[in-house]
C-alpha cells in the first residue's frame, strides 16, 4: 500500500491542469450499453473508478482499448446480464448498469452494493424508479433481479434529489415506449454530460439540467463519440490547495460556473478568482476568514467539496458552522483532522471548526475519498511532515493528484507503506 508524504508550508504556484470528470465518465461509460458498435470516448481520467468499470463491462462481454486518455468500447456482443457483488461493491456506480441491460438484453441480476463510508446509500428510487417503467424486480441473495419485456414510458417524482437515481433512469427511459418524465431530478452538470451523450446516441432528452426532465423514448440507438466535461470537484480542490496554502495558481480546463456555490463561499473567505481566456487564477489571502457552509444538491455547495473546505477553515479567522446535508456519515475526516490540532465540534450533521493559528504535521489516514483530499490539504497548510496513509481510496478519484501538486510546487511524494 501507498502513501503521501507531505512536508508542509509551501506556498503552491504555477499552472494545472484538470483531468477528465470521474462521475461524468462513470454513467457515460455504462450508456455504451445501450447500443452495440464501437463507442470512443476521449478526456478519461486514470483511475480506479475507471479501471473498475472498464471491468465491469468487460465482464458483460464489451471489449475495451485503451490510448492515452481515449478508449474505446465495443459493446457488440453484450451477452452477460450479471454485475457481481465483487465489482458492485468496489464500486457502486456499477448498478447503473441495471437500466441499460434491462433495456438491451431484458434482464438484469446485479448486486446490491451495500453501504459505504460516508453512508447507507440506498437504491430504492432508482428500483422504485424501474418498476414505474414497467420493470419486475425480486430481490434475492442480495441480488437485484429484473426483467422486462420493453420498459415502458412513466412520470417519475423523486422523494430525494438523487445524482445516480436521476442518470439511472434517464440511461432506462432512453429506449423505453414512450415518454418519460424525471420530476425533482438531479441538476448536476454531471447529468448534462450524460445527457448530451445520450443524445448524440440519438436518443431525446430535453431539460437535463433542470428539474424536470422529458425522455422521448426511441426504438434504437447508435455508438458516440463524446470528450467528458472537465472534473469539477478536481478543480475545486485545487482552488482550495492555492487557498490553503496562500497560494497563486492557474487552472485549466475547468468550468468555473459549474462551482458558483464554491467561488461564492471562496471569496466570502478572501480568496481572489479570476477567469481570463477559459484559465481560472487563483490567489489566497494571507489570512483567510471563516463561512460557513451548507451542502446541497446542485447548484447548492456540493457535499463532495465539504471535507475539503472543512481543512480550509481549521486555519481561519474565526468560528465557521458546516452541516452536511446530502450524506449521514460525511464527518469521518473530522478525527483525522484534529489530529492535525484542528479545533472541530461535531453534533449530528453539523460542524463547528474554530480556526487555529497554525496545523501541526501528523500521520494520519485516508477513509474516503474526498476525506484523503481533505488530509492532503491540512498537511499542505501544517509545519513539518503529514503522512496520509490508505491513499487507494484518492486513487479511485483524483489523476495523479501527487505529481500535479508537485508541479505546484508542493513538497508531496508517494512511498510505498511499510
Ligand atoms: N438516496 C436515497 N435513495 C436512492 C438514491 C439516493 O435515499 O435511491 C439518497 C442517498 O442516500 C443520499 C442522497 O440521496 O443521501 C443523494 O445521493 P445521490 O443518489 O445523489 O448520490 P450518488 O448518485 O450515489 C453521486 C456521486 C457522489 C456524490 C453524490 C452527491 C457518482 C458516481 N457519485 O453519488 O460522489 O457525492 O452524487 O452529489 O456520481 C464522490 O465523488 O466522492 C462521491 C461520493
Amino acid at each position: 500500500m501507498d502513501k503521501l508524504v507531505i512536508k508542509g508550508g509551501k506556498r503552491l504556484s504555477g499552472d494545472v491542469t484538470v483531468s477528465g470528470s470521474k462521475n461524468a465518465a462513470l454513467p457515460i461509460f455504462i450508456s455504451s450499453l445501450l447500443a452495440p458498435g464501437i463507442h470512443e470516448i476521449h478526456n478519461v481520467p486514470f483511475l480506479r473508478d475507471i479501471n473498475t468499470t472498464i471491468k465491469v463491462l468487460e465482464t458483460l462481454g464489451a471489449r475495451v482499448e485503451g490510448n492515452g486518455n481515449i478508449v474505446k468500447i465495443d459493446t457488440t456482443g453484450i451477452n452477460n446480464h450479471e454485475a457481481t457483488y465483487e465489482l458492485v461493491k468496489t464500486m457502486r456506480a456499477s448498478v447503473l448498469v441495471m437500466g441499460p441491460l434491462l433495456a438491451r438484453l431484458g434482464k438484469a441480476r446485479v448486486s446490491l452494493p451495500g453501504g459505504c463510508a460516508i453512508g447507507a446509500r440506498p437504491i430504492n428510487l432508482h428500483l422504485k424508479g424501474l418498476e414505474a417503467m414497467g420493470a419486475e424486480i425480486h430481490l434475492t441473495h442480495g441480488y437485484v433481479e429484473a426483467k422486462a419485456r420493453r420498459l415502458k414510458g412513466a412520470r417519475i417524482n423523486f422523494d430525494t434529489s438523487t445524482v445516480g437515481g436521476t442518470e439511472h433512469l434517464m440511461l432506462a427511459a432512453a429506449t423505453a415506449k414512450g415518454e418519460t418524465i424525471l420530476e425533482n431530478a438531479a441538476r448536476e452538470p454531471e447529468i448534462m454530460d450524460l445527457a448530451e451523450v445520450l443524445n448524440k446516441m440519438g436518443a431525446r432528452i430535453e431539460g437535463a439540467g433542470t428539474d424536470t426532465i422529458r425522455i422521448s423514448g426511441v426504438s434504437d440507438l447508435h455508438p458516440f463519440t463524446h470528450s467528458v466535461m472537465p472534473d469539477r470537484i478536481e478543480a475545486g480542490t485545487f482552488m482550495v490547495a492555492a487557498a490553503i496554502t496562500g497560494g497563486d495558481i492557474r487552472i485549466h480546463n475547468m468550468r468555473l460556473d459549474h462551482l458558483d456555490a464554491l467561488v461564492f463561499k471562496l471569496q466570502d473567505a478572501g480568496v481572489e478568482i479570476t477567469n481570463k481566456d477559459n484559465v481560472v487564477r487563483v490567489r489566497g489571502s494571507r489570512k483567510i476568514k471563516s463561512v460557513n457552509i451548507k451542502t446541497r444538491p446542485y447548484p447548492g455547495f456540493p457535499t463532495d467539496m465539504q471535507a475539503q473546505m472543512m481543512a480550509l477553515m481549521t486555519v481561519a479567522d474565526g468560528a465557521s458552522v458546516i452541516s452536511e446535508n446530502i450524506f449521514e456519515n460525511r464527518f469521518m475526516h473530522v478525527s483525522e483532522l484534529i489530529r492535525f490540532g484542528a479545533d472541530i465540534i461535531t453534533e449530528g450533521n453539523t460542524a463547528t471548526v474554530k480556526g487555529v493559528k497554525k496545523l501541526s504535521g501528523a500521520p494520519v489516514m485516508a477513509t474516503d475519498l474526498r476525506a484523503s483530499a481533505s488530509l492532503i490539504l491540512a498537511g499542505l497548510a501544517a509545519d513539518n511532515i503529514s503522512e496520509v496513509s490508505r491513499i487507494y481510496h484518492l486513487d479511485r478519484g483524483y489523476e495523479a493528484i501527487e505529481k500535479k501538486l508537485a508541479g505546484l510546487g508542493a513538497d508531496i511524494k508517494r512511498v510505498k507503506e511499510g
